[in-house]
């Protein structure tokens, strides 16, 4: 018994009569919940006691005695503790773990919630200055309206309902992936656990995948690892790189800007962020004399061990060159850093001389001084590219040159959690095993396909175009990916009265912005800039009609914000 009063008291109770029938004859019942009730009286002390069986057992008693340690207890105070005492809660702010305290996402940040919020108000009638909220603060293609590709939904909806096999509404190439998949499952159905690493013949997909896009260079199917979306593989990778203490502790060096994953499980890891920063200047090209930077001052106070390339990049939009990747590579060597190569958009390239170029293939064809050494862990979605299946949680992994016993150690790991979401699997073999030339479902794959990265492309041309036309806003090209991240010039006077509302001056930019025109994008701050210089993330994803109304809109609040603080 826990007392908060200065006294600790000592009772003593004696159960004079005291029996409980169990309601059945199951022995396994849990015991009975006791809860006392002290008071004190001139007629001198007393504790009424009730018993509470889970299970519906019943109780009786007869009489129970207490003496205490002390002739002058509080019993009323005592009342009041041992309630605390049942309510006191074993987490709490205080008693959590602190790493995740830290962790924060900008991405579903305050913005959003307000957002959520002003919908709802909308929704019961509340009149604002906008009719409905238009949201392009995250990369989630199909809540924006892009459409699923025909033959990975028809495949999917097969193996969910294998009694479809049957209907001759569904092509027969779709049907024959589905029984493929199925024949993989434990007893045919996708309701199953599967492998930890993921489903054999899935992770072949995968690897063939892989040798296509990339020339030929030979992939090893048990490198792969089948993930619940690509975040799961970068944490777990993360996980397995960090150790140490003190001065010992890994550092991760990470783009900034940069997407928010990153910071979030570097926090909840406590492994220490790293950052180097990208050349806005230079179309957000990443400069190694800048890596050079951060890599040494880092050294003074961690172990850096970790170098993480988003590309193309989120939020910037940027796709790098060969070169730039080369260099990077060989830059990974003489430092020696694990590298990890995030690729999750590498089939939304749209500016005209982009390329994507794999670190894989890269690696491989700087040559074996490279290819024998450089670890490196590149990770892929399902999730953005033409797909945009998000909530479905596909990914892959490959891994290269790790350690072998390290390897067994990811495999346990992984292993722990089971799976990832088997439909994530089967989807994940549809994106590396589509359609082929002389497949009934090719001719349709192929137009969804190219329909949705033409209109990608257009909205990420328009989206620069339209946000270069506004002073004070400046966009580099969207090359790649699926967002834009306009540096915006704040006056002086909107700069001092955000932080004298203690907000950062992008913030309080994005949340006027809500509050007057009904739109969500981000505030640069969420992903890391240069200190004083203000950005926003928007996503090129709203449907052409709404992205061009939206972008109107930020054009003239931009106008009126100007003026309102000049
Ligand atoms: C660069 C980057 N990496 C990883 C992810 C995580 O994607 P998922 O876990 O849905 O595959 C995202 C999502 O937006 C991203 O932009």
């Amino acid at each position: 018994m826990v007392c908060t009063d200065t006294f600790i008291y000592s009772i003593h109770f004696r159960f004079h009569h005291y029996g409980y029938v169990p309601n059945s004859q199951d022995t396994k019942e849990p015991p009975p919940r006791v809860a006392l009730h002290a008071g004190e009286s001139s007629a001198g002390s007393s504790v009424q006691a009730s018993v509470v069986s889970e299970t519906g057992g019943s109780f009786f008693k007869n009489s129970w005695t207490f003496s205490a340690g002390r002739s002058r207890l509080a019993w009323g105070k005592m009342a009041e503790n041992e309630a605390l005492t049942q309510h006191r809660k074993v987490l709490t702010l205080d008693t959590m773990n602190a790493n995740v305290k830290k962790v924060e996402y900008a991405v579903r940040g305050p913005i959003v919630q307000r957002a959520v919020q002003l919908e709802k108000e909308l929704r019961e009638g509340v009149k604002k200055p906008f009719d409905e909220v238009i949201k392009a603060n995250i990369g989630d293609a199909h809540a924006m309206g892009q459409q699923p590709i025909t033959f990975f939904r028809q495949v999917l909806a097969l193996c969910s309902y294998p009694d479809l096999l049957d209907d001759n509404k569904f092509p027969d190439d779709a049907k024959d992936r589905a029984r493929r998949i199925l024949k993989a499952c434990g007893g045919s159905s996708i309701g199953s656990y599967s492998a930890s690493q993921g489903i054999d013949c899935i992770r072949h997909d995968v690897a063939r995948y892989i040798e296509r896009r990339d020339g030929g260079i030979s992939c090893d199917p048990d490198n792969i690892y089948l993930t619940t979306g690509a975040s799961d593989g970068i944490v777990t990778i993360l996980k397995l790189l960090t150790a140490g203490e003190g001065r010992t502790r890994t550092g991760v060096m990470i783009s900034i800007p940069q997407y928010p994953l990153y910071s979030a499980a570097l926090a909840e890891l406590g492994a220490v962020q790293i950052n180097y920063y990208l050349n806005e200047e230079k179309c957000w090209s990443l400069d190694i004399t800048e890596l050079q930077r951060s890599l040494q001052a880092a050294r003074e106070h961690c172990n850096p061990r970790v170098l993480c390339i988003i590309n193309p990049g989120n939020p910037t939009g940027q796709v790098q060159s060969r070169e730039c990747i080369e260099d990077v590579i060989r830059f990974a060597a003489k430092e020696h850093l694990f590298l990890m190569a995030d690729e999750v958009y590498q089939d939304n390239v749209y500016a005209e001389g982009c390329a994507f170029h794999s670190f894989k293939k890269v690696l491989f064809e700087l040559g074996p001084e490279f290819s024998n050494i450089v670890e490196l862990a590149s990770f892929h979605s399902t999730s953005k590219c033409y797909m945009g299946e998000c909530g479905l949680r596909g990914g892959y992994m490959e891994v290269i040159n790790m350690d072998p016993e390290v390897k067994a150690q990811l495999t346990k790991l992984v292993s722990v959690r089971l799976c990832p979401p088997v439909p994530g699997q089967a989807l994940m073999a549809l994106v590396t095993n589509p359609p082929q030339p002389e497949e009934p479902s090719h001719a349709q794959f192929i137009k969804e396909r190219t329909a949705t990265l033409n209109d990608l492309a257009q909205k990420a041309k328009l989206t620069e175009d339209i946000l270069n036309t506004v002073p004070g806003i400046r966009c580099n090209p969207v090359q790649g990916a699926m967002y834009s991240f306009p540096r915006i010039t704040l006056p002086e006077r909107a700069v001092k009265e955000a932080k004298e509302n203690g907000q950062e001056p992008d913030m309080f930019y994005c949340m006027k912005l809500l509050e007057e025109t009904g739109i969500c994008l981000v505030p640069g701050s969420g992903f890391g800039q240069k200190d004083g210089t203000y950005h926003f993330r928007m996503t090129i994803l709203p449907p052409a009609d709404k992205l061009k109304i939206l972008l109107h809109k930020v054009k003239e609040f931009h106008q009126r914000f100007i003026q309102q603080y000049s």
